[in-house]
């Protein structure tokens, strides 16, 4: 049987260290499925729509990764489609609180789905959407950070005409 994960996020917008991940899973893995989360509660800056379409854009030349949205609980779009893991990167000491509280809480929730983390490569321990955002925001070079196509779309929301 195939070995599916998901790496679920808000990826508003994806960044080098999100693809970083996306592609180490997907070596280990059958098939990857980038899941977007629709969080009733935050105004992100990309619509579902664009952050799925930047997703797409970044994997396009990755066979076994597939991008996906969902609202709900990630455990249960994780089970409707029959993936065995969730995958999380973990950057500083400073992630980890949380994701072990979610990694815990995705447990009780259903005992046979696994988190798997992957540490982060070291050029991306900085990283994250909302530091690429607010340099971004303010004109600072983010070459190295993102994919051309979030280059192009966050000069497009900041910079305008
Ligand atoms: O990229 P993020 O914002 O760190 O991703 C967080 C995300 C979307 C993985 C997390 O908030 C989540 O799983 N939300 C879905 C709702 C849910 O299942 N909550 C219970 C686990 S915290």
């Amino acid at each position: 049987m195939k070995q599916t994960v998901v790496y679920p996020g808000s990826f508003d917008p994806v960044t080098n260290g999100h693809l970083d991940i996306i592609k180490r899973a997907a070596q280990i893995f059958d098939q990857v499925i980038v899941a977007v989360f629709k969080n009733p509660q935050k105004t992100p800056l990309f619509s579902m729509e664009e952050r799925v379409e930047l997703l797409k854009k970044a994997t396009e030349d990755m066979d076994n990764v597939f991008i996906d949205s969902f609202t709900g609980l990630t455990i249960d779009y994780v089970k409707s489609k029959k993936a065995i893991a969730i995958i999380r990167g973990l950057r500083a000491i400073s992630d980890f609180e949380g994701e072990f509280q979610m990694a815990l809480l995705n447990k009780e929730l259903s005992e046979d789905v696994e988190t798997i983390f992957f540490m982060t490569d070291i050029r991306y321990t900085y990283l994250s959407s909302s530091v690429v955002k607010e340099v971004a925001q303010f004109g600072g070079n983010i070459d190295h950070l993102v994919p051309e196509a979030v280059k192009k779309a966050l000069e497009k929301k900041y910079f305008p005409g």
